[in-house]
């Protein structure tokens, strides 16, 4: 294989570095805070919230701003207005994140992720939190 000639080495470096740097936290969110597309009218935050706590979410996930027993057993829960995708597998979008919370196995069979029996509503309220309110929490010391 030809040898990279140096300064192109470097450019590789730069390249390598701004991708890096896209992730640091503070970075603009992937989709916009405010994002709503897919989203009824009437989807609430607060009863977002509310429903994580009700409904046992925190057994298995740790959601900045919910108190819980900060479980392990899934990914914790408050990157969500930034990450680039839902479970890996849907691009991060909030029609796709409420497919997801409505019944994650049909999107992906083997998930250890259970049908939590949610509505639509309910999990509309629950991406509207996870996508305008927990990373603030997350970020907040
Ligand atoms: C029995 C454990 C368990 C329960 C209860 C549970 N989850 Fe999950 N959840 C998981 C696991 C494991 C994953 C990772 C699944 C995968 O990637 O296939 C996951 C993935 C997710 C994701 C995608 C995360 C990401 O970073 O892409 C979201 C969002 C989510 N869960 C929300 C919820 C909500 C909201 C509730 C409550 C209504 C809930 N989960 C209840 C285990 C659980």
């Amino acid at each position: 294989m030809r040898r990279i000639a140096r300064p192109n080495r470097l450019l590789l470096v730069l390249a390598a570095l701004s991708v890096l740097g896209a992730c640091r936290d503070g970075e603009p969110p992937l989709f916009p805070v405010d994002a709503a597309q897919g989203l009824g009218e009437q989807a609430s935050p607060e009863r977002g919230a509310r429903l994580i706590a009700e409904r046992g979410c925190t057994a298995c996930h740790t959601v900045p701003g919910v108190r819980g027993p900060a479980s392990r057993v899934g990914p914790p829960l408050g990157n969500l207005a930034r990450q680039a995708y839902v479970a890996g597998l849907l691009p991060n979008t909030p029609d796709n994140l409420v497919r997801w919370l409505m019944d994650p196995p049909a999107v992906n069979p083997r998930t250890a992720m259970p049908d939590m029996g949610l509505q639509r509503a309910e999990a509309e309220d629950i991406a509207a939190y996870l996508m305008q309110r927990a990373d603030r929490h997350a970020r907040t010391p």
